[in-house]
């Protein structure tokens, strides 16, 4: 067997351990995640071969990203009126046809996911352990949002009305999963759709955009653009022809949204500084693990990422975590992704400022576990770091740096560790390694986070299973999570009419 082009899934999939059903469901029902590749067959391994040897000097996506760009104001005047004239027919559909295509939708984007990998590689430095379950991620929201948008069509009460126009501007970290969910939430409600993705990531945001099209998304409904961020301000989000806006960013992004535009009807999912407590209960091999993946896929560029550890107790003290810890640390390999041993890639753009500090100055009281180290001269290349005595209030509690870099706090107690992870302005995900029934119900008593992990890793939320959205200062707007059956509620309008008799 052989795997010709990057169109073609692999043969055969198993399911990962997180996406297993719950035990207690055994009735069939219509809706289940998408595995991920299964790295322990052959035949994958090989397919996963063939991606990373395209990596370098891929140009996929380039002929749909060179489509997308829009060249002036007057261009985006005229997709933002096309969007908004395609609207009422498109909404007229109807839930059930809409639904159809977005199931066609998940097809496509599962045929491409070899093509999709590749992409996220080639632009964004994603490793392909990595960028595969994000495919499944977007083929996930197709179908789940599919499924939402038929039962809400059933609502008694109320009758949703589509918001016309919707527009989205996803992030470089998860540059196809997170434009893919809320490109697809929107058209799931009977909305028009303008997504403009990062600028380091254009070709995948135009890549998962073509797949729409292809799978019977009309063109004029859904649009994606690469257009300069001064115009995406003016021009998308303050403009009055647009009813909603999805944002995964930075705080800030959102609060200048907000400002350019004060009733904005806003969906933002924004920063995180997140942490996992280990209690001296904990199985320290599996926390090591974990704290690992969570802090260093995707090289520490995630929202929900692991960038503080709180050591409770004797495990602040012990000998043989810390080791464990710099020696999982030590051994990761690190490098492109076009290197199949890599498991740790180069950040999206050269460190610098915040970032470039945390890796290379400390703060008083602390000191290097593992001192990162820069691996070549590109200035996005860095061994992972970590750094002890890290002090309450620091910046390396409270500052999100979205690099591969992780702090080491002692609490005395559970309630000061829990204190401690509270400590900062965001609230996105939180982590607890214990095997202390009474812990975790303390724990879930006191955080403070929209998205919370026991004995496992903070990162990879499942469609449906763990909708994600944050608390605090890591969500702006109603809070809603997205691959949450809400979610959808929330970017509808809902009109109740009653007669007189
Ligand atoms: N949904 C991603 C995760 O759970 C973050 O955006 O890691």
């Amino acid at each position: 067997w052989t795997r010709a082009t990057s169109d073609a899934p692999p043969p055969t999939r198993r399911r990962t351990q997180d996406r297993t059903r719950p035990p207690e469901q055994t009735a069939p029902e219509p809706f289940a995640n998408t595995p991920d590749t299964d790295p322990s067959l052959a035949p994958n391994r090989a397919w996963m071969a063939a991606i990373t040897a395209r990596i370098d000097g891929s140009d996929a996506g380039r002929k749909e990203a060179d489509a997308a760009l829009v060249r002036t104001r007057e261009d985006l005047d005229a997709i933002l009126s096309r969007a908004r004239y395609a609207a009422p027919e498109w909404a007229q559909r109807g839930a059930h046809e809409r639904a159809g295509i977005l199931r066609a939708a998940a097809d496509r984007l599962e045929a491409r996911r070899g093509e999709l990998i590749e992409v996220m590689a080639s632009e964004t430095g994603k490793t392909v352990d990595q960028a595969d379950p994000e495919v499944s991620e977007a083929v996930d929201f197709a179908r789940w949002y599919a499924l939402c948008a038929e039962e809400l069509a059933l609502t008694d009460g109320a009758e949703p009305v589509p918001r016309r126009l919707t527009v989205v501007t996803p992030p470089w970290n998860f540059p196809v999963a997170i434009p893919a969910g809320g490109v697809l939430a929107a058209l799931a409600t009977g909305s028009s759709v303008v997504m403009k993705p990062a600028p380091q990531a254009v070709r995948c945001g135009a890549l998962v955009v073509a797949a729409l099209h292809d799978a019977g998304v009309p063109r004029d409904v859904l649009h994606v653009v690469d257009a300069d961020e001064a115009t995406v301000g003016s021009a998308l989000v303050a403009d009055p022809r647009v009813d909603q806006v999805i944002l995964t960013g930075a705080f800030d992004t959102a609060r200048a949204f907000r400002s350019l535009r004060p009733e904005l009807r806003l969906f933002a999912e924004t920063s995180g500084k997140n942490a996992i407590v280990v209690t001296p209960s904990a199985d320290l091999d599996l926390a090591v693990r974990d704290i690992v993946a969570s802090a260093f896929g995707h090289a520490g560029q995630k929202c929900s990422a692991c960038s503080l550890v709180v050591a409770v107790g004797s495990v602040a003290r012990s000998r043989r975590f810390r080791d464990q810890l710099a020696d999982a640390v030590r051994s990761l390999p690190v490098g492109y992704p076009s290197d199949p041993r890599v498991r740790m890639g180069p950040l999206v753009e050269p460190a610098h400022g915040k970032l470039r500090d945390a890796l290379t100055t400390l703060e008083p009281g602390e000191s290097w576990l593992v001192r990162p180290r820069a691996l070549d001269d590109s200035g996005r290349l860095y061994s992972p770091g970590v750094r002890e005595g890290v002090r309450p209030g620091s910046p390396m509690h409270t500052t999100e740096y979205f690099g591969p870099v992780l702090g080491i706090m002692a609490a005395d107690d559970l309630p000061h560790a829990i204190a401690l992870q509270n400590g900062t302005a965001y609230g996105l995900t939180a982590g607890l390694h214990t095997l202390d029934s009474g812990e975790l119900a303390q724990w879930l008593a006191g955080v403070q986070a929209g998205n919370l992990y026991v004995n496992r890793s903070i990162t990879g939320a499942i469609v449906r299973r763990q909708p994600f959205g944050g608390w605090k200062r890591s969500s702006v707007g109603p809070g809603t999570k997205a691959g949450g059956a809400e979610y959808l509620v929330a970017l509808t309008g809902w009109r109740t009419t009653t007669a007189a008799a």
